[in-house]
């Protein structure tokens, strides 16, 4: 479904009624497109210190303008603030910030290049996870960096985007993959998140098709974000498995022979899909995306048990025995990367959504259960929690909620299906065990939960 405002805020005469009447003025943002090679089409600023020095090592692969502000980084040219081009990504070390003090080189960094930043610029912020630190003072500061980052999130305009990532000790050769994600369009909807890399023994081979030799299975993946996921797995070089049930099938099969993948017509929560799924995937699996969901929103009040059950047994109890079968059955490869679709109502509440909160809010508990358990041969589990994205699902919200759940967020607007899908993505890659058991947000930092 489309967004009308966004189109008239964008319009010559739309861009001065907005600014003088004081409304919302959402950006049009940029996303990957097909063919595109560089994640940065612009100049990329870096600052000094230990891990910026391992982003100069592969820099030049992800654009050929590379700046350095303050201390030089070996082959880059030096940034001046009001001379040096539109800065279309930025990434600052926090990493040495050891103190209290140490914490105003964020305000020294940032406030010179705030007004040059180019449009849809991405930032992100590397620091240490402050659990790891055995100095508390050192430990205060990296936790400090939280606050200043989901702010300064707030704070950019035009479609820019901020993330701190922690990175653990020895998780650094993951740190490319992390940034051709969170400095490129495929990150558009994503800002104000915080996450941890930790140690991955795995790398993406070819950058080109970073899933390639894969095989991936999505639910629910007839239309929608589903359909979108499959679409971003084949651009990326898996062979896909498409599931949805089926009355489903007739989309199904037109995506799946579009993409040269498979199809599965099948009810997740059959009594028979564990085993009928053990025996369509003979050669097991190396991707497995539980996107299948459904909502049947009621106020506890006058929530039937009908509406309970349905949700509960399709979004959460579906996943969790076909997960558990597929892992048991050996079906699911070692090195394995197994994604939830779960929701900001998980994390925030929704009135009107008790039991697809609970269905949600327990996905995110599946990935943190089923986390070390995966790790053990190599594998991983994360959850990505979607705020507003434009699908069939949100076009039956009433029309004030709707345009509520799009405004209230600092990019102002929902997302589409292909963010949703480009995360999903990313955490599908080998080097994406690095976030196992987290939960990424894609949200436009919707202060619902924030
Ligand atoms: N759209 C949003 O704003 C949003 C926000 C947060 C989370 N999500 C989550 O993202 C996922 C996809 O959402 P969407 O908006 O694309 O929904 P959608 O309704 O457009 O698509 C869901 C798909 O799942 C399939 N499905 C439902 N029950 C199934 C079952 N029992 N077996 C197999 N397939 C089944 C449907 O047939 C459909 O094709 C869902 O898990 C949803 O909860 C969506």
């Amino acid at each position: 479904m489309s967004d009308r405002y966004i189109e008239f805020a964008n319009s010559d005469l739309g861009r001065r009624l907005v600014g003088a009447v004081g409304l919302p003025s959402p950006a049009r943002l940029e996303r990957w497109q097909a063919g595109r090679l560089r994640p940065v089409e612009g100049a990329l600023l870096l600052s000094g210190g230990p891990l910026a020095d391992k982003v100069g090592a592969f820099a030049g692969k992800l654009t050929d303008q590379v700046y350095s502000f303050g201390t030089f980084v070996s082959e880059t040219q030096e940034w001046v603030a009001g001379l040096g081009p539109k800065l279309k990504a930025v990434v600052f070390d926090a990493s040495g910030l050891a103190d209290i003090d140490a914490l105003s080189q964020l305000r020294v960094f940032f406030q010179p290049l705030l007004r040059s930043l180019d449009r849809g610029a991405h930032v992100v912020i590397l620091g240490r996870a402050p659990e790891s630190l055995g100095d508390p003072l050192a430990s205060i500061a990296q936790r400090a960096l939280e606050g200043f980052s989901r702010t300064l999130a707030k704070e950019l305009r035009n479609g820019g985007t901020l993330q701190l990532l922690y990175v653990g000790d020895g998780a650094e050769d993951q740190l490319e993959g992390a940034l051709r994600f969170f400095l490129s369009p495929k990150s558009a909807f994503i800002s104000g998140q915080v996450l941890r890399l930790t140690a991955c023994a795995e790398q993406v081979q070819d950058w080109t098709r970073p899933l390639g030799g894969r095989t991936a299975l999505v639910t629910g993946a007839a239309r929608g974000i589903g359909a979108a996921i499959a679409e971003t797995f084949a651009r990326d070089g898996a062979d896909v498995v498409l599931l949805d049930v089926p009355q489903a099938k007739g989309d199904l099969d037109a995506l799946a022979a579009r993409l040269g993948g498979r199809s599965i017509a099948l009810d997740i929560c059959a009594s028979d899909a564990a085993s009928e799924l053990i025996e369509q995937l003979p050669d097991g699996l190396d991707i497995l995306v539980h996107n299948a969901g459904i909502t049947r929103d009621k106020t506890l009040a006058n929530m039937t048990p009908e509406f309970w059950d349905a949700v509960l047994a399709v979004n959460l109890k579906a996943p969790q025995v076909l997960t558990q079968a597929l892992f048991d059955s050996g079906t699911l490869h070692d090195h394995a990367r197994i994604v939830l679709l779960a929701s900001i109502s998980g994390i925030a509440g929704n009135r009107g959504q008790a039991n697809y909160a609970a269905s949600k809010a327990g996905l995110i508990g599946l990935a943190q259960v089923w986390a070390p358990r995966l790790a053990k041969r190599g594998s991983s589990i994360a959850a990505v929690a979607p705020g507003f994205i434009e699908t069939h699902m949100t076009a039956q919200v009433p029309f004030t909620l709707r345009e509520a759940g799009r405004r209230m967020s600092s990019l102002g607007q929902g997302g589409l299906p292909q963010d949703v899908a480009e995360a999903v993505a990313w955490l599908g890659q080998p080097g994406s065990g690095a976030v196992n058991g987290q939960v990424l947000r894609v949200c436009g930092q919707a202060i619902m939960g924030a």
